[in-house]
């Protein structure tokens, strides 16, 4: 073949294939010395992952590790859960916030025992047709139970990929989803999606963490573009990730306060008056009708109950 003919290498793809080598060794070596043993890597059953999943959007590891196993002894299968009331389910599940989650599991529960004979499916369209399961989780869920080969875009993955393969923080613009989307996928060792993604989240949670990346003792400070930026102390040009709100007298924890307080309750329930000394400054029918709307707390006149 003359030189003119030759199939034109894109240099940035050979770059960034060799990067993403080094970056998948680099994080694997590390995982094999410093990973978490947790007890939703014990085991390989769809259902057990998927319940830890929900509980693990927005709540930290070391709080849903108690309620994981609880919720489990109780309902170790989706059809366990499914014959559960909603009200059971919101009491088990008091204490992680966000009460939707349990519900739309609840919900996915009874679909799995209606249409898929009580098995939580493997396949990511299939759990994405679920209720409450999104593009992340079904792809988790098929990571960590199947070993599938699928990438996940969690805040974790996201980040490190963003710091060590563009920049991160540093750069005033971000690289478009096609383009990280592009270098996670060329970075998954393919038949050790498992472990790979387990020690995103430990290297996310332990090295490369939110505000202040550990980088001095960081493994991949040679060849990551964020990390002399960070040593240096300079300032980023841009936030990551928008940091949660508030959560302190946010309208979040009185809609926590108001299920707890049902909990405690039991049947007979509650008057919507009871509840202002608890909601204070809030709007209690306000927050009451967007629970019940919801489906989260039943009505009856003036008293409300877990349903
Ligand atoms: N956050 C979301 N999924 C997780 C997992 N499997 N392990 C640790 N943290 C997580």
């Amino acid at each position: 073949m003359s030189k003119g003919h030759m199939p034109k290498i894109d240099s940035m793809t050979v770059k960034q294939a060799s990067s993403a080598r080094l970056f998948r060794r680099t994080i694997l070596r590390w995982y094999g010395t410093y990973g978490r043993d947790l007890p939703w890597r014990r085991t390989r059953d769809a259902w057990k992952i998927l319940v830890s999943e929900i509980m693990l959007q927005q709540t930290q590891v070391a709080r849903v590790i108690p309620k994981y196993e609880a919720f489990l002894s109780k309902w170790p299968t989706p059809k366990a859960f499914a014959s559960a009331s909603l009200g059971e389910a919101l009491s088990a599940w008091n204490g992680l916030g966000y009460n939707r989650r349990c519900k739309h599991l609840h919900v996915a529960a009874k679909e799995i025992v209606s249409e898929l004979g009580g098995i939580t499916p493997v396949n990511v369209e299939i759990l994405q047709a679920l209720p409450g399961i999104g593009p992340y989780t079904a792809r988790a869920v098929a990571s960590f139970s199947a070993n599938a080969d699928v990438v996940l875009w969690d805040t974790n993955v996201r980040r490190i990929a963003l710091r060590y393969f563009f920049g991160g923080e540093f750069v005033r613009s971000a690289p478009n989803d096609e383009k990280l989307h592009g270098v996670l996928d060329l970075s998954l060792p393919k038949g050790r999606s498992r472990d790979w993604h387990n020690a995103l989240m430990d290297f996310g949670s332990a090295v490369c963490i939110g505000r202040s990346p550990l980088c001095a003792s960081c493994p991949l400070l040679r060849t990551c573009i964020a990390a002399p930026k960070f040593l240096r102390g300079l300032s980023p040009a841009r936030k990551l990730v928008r940091p949660q709100a508030r959560f302190e007298g946010s309208r979040r924890q009185a809609r926590g306060a108001v299920l707890r307080a049902l909990a405690a309750a039991g049947t007979k329930g509650l008057r919507v008056t009871a509840l202002r000394t608890l909601l204070r400054s809030h709007d209690a029918e306000s927050i009451v009708n967007a629970l019940v709307r919801e489906g989260l707390v039943a009505r009856r006149g003036n008293v409300i109950s877990l349903p």
